[in-house]
């Protein structure tokens, strides 16, 4: 038995999540017969055409199938507003069931650092480290993070850590639009109660989400903007992913580029 645990966590973590069919399905066969069913001769038959049926709809795409998720999406908002303090808010996302990716994670990750900073920075969800640990940021990326910190006088003293998503993605996959859209009133109440007074989203995935755009990193960092939530407007900078710095180190020198700023509308916040 403690085996068969093994061998499934092994597959979670390596980001198989669901089944989906009992018995495998042969796609070459199936293309095989498409292709010789294509091939056949043609009749000469004058063409008739089909006769229209009442009803075509197939009944999974029948409205009614996306309404648990809308119910589910809508349950989140109610929830996230109902928050008065931070302490609310981690026990309603640690006791909240509506999003998928807490069924494969071990913990809820809120979040690290000082709730009373002006700065807070947010990712993307955690890593296999962080949901060990129940923090995120805690991994190699996190190392580096801390040292990006540290080049701007910041640490987990005087910032705030936070991710969009507070569960681990099996495998470390990119959360998908659903499971994003269903936390996003948790990142936005999160914001209100801690009220910064800038946002540095690390990564495309922090950015795209909070700033509700399709661009992408690379054009989006850098540059300020803001973040709107129901209640609040932040003055925000996109940034690079610390993780994605690991994998492209020479690109250190545009976040750097990016961090330079943040220190200065620091120091002027200071002055
Ligand atoms: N990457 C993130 O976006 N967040 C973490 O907490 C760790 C890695």
């Amino acid at each position: 038995m403690a085996n068969v645990l093994e061998i499934m966590e092994w597959y979670v973590d390596a980001g198989v999540d669901i089944m989906l069919e009992d018995a495998p399905i042969d796609r070459f066969a199936e293309t095989e017969t498409l292709l010789t069913k294509t091939r056949e001769p043609k009749t000469q038959q004058p063409r008739k055409l089909p006769e229209r049926k009442a009803q075509q709809t197939p009944a999974r795409v029948q409205p009614t199938a996306t309404m648990p998720d809308a119910e589910t999406a809508k349950a989140a908002r109610e929830l996230a507003v109902s928050a008065a303090s931070l302490e609310d808010l981690q026990k309603i996302m640690t006791g909240f069931d509506g999003c998928n990716l807490k069924r494969t994670a071990k913990t809820t990750v809120f979040a690290d650092g000082n709730p009373a900073s002006r700065i807070m920075f947010i990712g993307e969800a955690p890593g296999r480290d962080e949901d060990i640990q129940g923090l995120p940021f805690v991994g190699r990326a996190g190392q580096l993070l801390d040292r990006m910190l540290a080049a701007i006088n910041l640490t987990r003293e005087n910032a705030y850590i936070t991710n969009v998503i507070p569960w681990r993605p099996p495998g470390n996959r990119t959360p998908t639009p659903q499971e994003t859209e269903i936390c996003r009133p948790f990142i936005e109440r999160h914001i209100e109660l801690i009220q910064p007074e800038l946002i540095v989203m690390l990564g495309g995935s922090s950015a795209k989400t909070l700033l509700k755009t399709t661009d992408g990193i690379m054009r989006l960092r850098g540059k300020w903007t803001e973040v709107v939530t129901p209640n609040s407007t932040v003055k925000s900078m996109p940034t690079l992913h610390p993780a994605y710095l690991l994998r492209q180190p020479a690109q250190k020198r545009l976040a750097w580029q990016d961090f330079l700023q943040v220190r200065q509308f620091l120091e002027g916040l200071s002055a």
